[in-house]
């Protein structure tokens, strides 16, 4: 009998494979200054959020300039917060990960610059991770066993697609809007019925007390993406035109019948693509996640015998925990980034064509 041949490359996957792999996760989009440490892209060991909200809130929505400006103040104290909670120093830390777009080019700048000198003060990699990535694994922090293939339903503030998640570093996008964002349609809907920002969660409130009285055109393209420009300008003239002829509008049945639409056409063409593709999984990522009508929705999907995954509310929204959690996974496979990586705010999912 021959000894067995050590192979040194297969020593090496082991030896990491067994190491507990931390991940500073860096987020500085748009109006959430936000650091975490995450473990093994699952266990959130800190997730420090700093929300500007309140600031932008006086002037009815983010103002880049002073959003900027917000993060650059509160970047170094958030990041301690975030070592300190996870009790860690950056000895610990195997890798920074950093969001690079897509979002506002000077709150981006912020989070980059200061994880690209971290990087280079530590000698610890640097990771760059684009946001709507990050969102997706939003799921992997509240599903411990969620693994892919799966269907995704991305619905934030700046992006609609139904991903198809073929591993964790490969998808494909199956289906997108066209235009707007269907939270940028919440936020602007929000802003003609005169509720405060940030809108999307007001109009939620507002809708369930009201009927979806108005009849407005589905958002569902006959290609299978999305319009949500069209919905947007058919609430505005619907309202302007009521204010006209000095009728009174039903704000909540407005908000109701808005919300059923923009929610209807997503959930018929997910349910479509369940069927094409055979997945049997649909995982939830983005802001409007956060949305009850479109839980109420998705948990009819569940009944009908499909797991349905949705991160749990404070992981719906903008954090670092969920860029930590990515970037663990692009550690796995090497994907590092060197000191020449820049901001970019028009960044797209890889196989999103842009529309504008
Ligand atoms: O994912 P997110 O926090 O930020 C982006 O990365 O875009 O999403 C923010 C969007 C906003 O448009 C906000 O109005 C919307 O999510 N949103 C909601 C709700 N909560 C947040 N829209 C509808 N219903 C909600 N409950």
């Amino acid at each position: 009998m021959g000894r067995k041949k050590i192979d040194k490359s297969s020593v090496k996957i082991y030896h990491i494979s067994m190491k507990d792999i931390l991940i500073l996760g860096i987020e500085s989009s748009c109006d959430e200054t936000a650091c975490s440490v995450v473990r093994n892209g699952r266990e959130i060991l800190s997730n420090v959020v700093l929300s500007q909200i309140d600031i932008h809130k006086l002037y009815g929505g983010v103002v880049p300039e002073i959003a900027s400006r917000n993060h650059v103040e509160a970047i170094d104290v958030v990041f301690r917060e975030a070592l300190k909670e996870a009790g860690v120093t950056m000895n610990d830390i195997d890798a920074i990960a950093v969001t690079y777009g897509a979002g506002l080019v000077g709150a981006l700048m912020v989070g980059v610059s200061f994880a690209k000198a971290l990087s280079q003060a530590t000698g610890k990699p640097l990771i760059a991770v684009n946001h709507i990535e990050g969102h997706i694994c939003a799921n992997y922090l509240t599903y411990a066993d969620l693994e892919p293939p799966y269907l995704c339903l991305l619905t934030s503030g700046g992006n609609t697609s139904i991903v198809d998640v073929v591993d964790y570093n490969n998808y494909d996008v199956l289906a997108s809007t066209v235009d707007d964002a269907v939270g940028e349609a919440f936020d602007k809907v929000a802003r003609v019925l005169g509720l405060p920002y940030p809108g999307g969660p007001k109009v939620d409130e507002l809708q369930k007390q009201g009927k979806a009285s108005y009849a407005f055109h589905t958002v569902l393209l006959n290609n299978g993406n999305f319009s949500y420009s069209g919905l947007k300008t058919a609430v505005i003239n619907t309202i302007h035109n009521s204010q006209q002829r000095g009728e009174e509008v039903n704000a909540a049945d407005i908000a109701r019948s808005f919300t059923v639409c923009a929610i209807d056409g997503l959930i018929k063409r997910t349910e479509q693509l369940l069927g094409v593709t055979g997945r049997k999984t649909v995982a939830v990522a983005g802001g409007v996640g956060a949305n009850s009508y479109i839980r109420q929705r998705l948990d009819e999907l569940s009944k009908r015998g499909y797991r349905v995954c949705l991160p749990k509310l404070a992981l719906c929204g903008d954090n670092a925990a969920m860029i930590a959690s990515r970037g663990y996974f692009m550690y796995l496979e090497g994907q590092f980034a060197d000191s020449l990586l820049n901001a970019n705010p028009s960044l797209k999912l890889r196989g999103q064509k842009p529309h504008h």
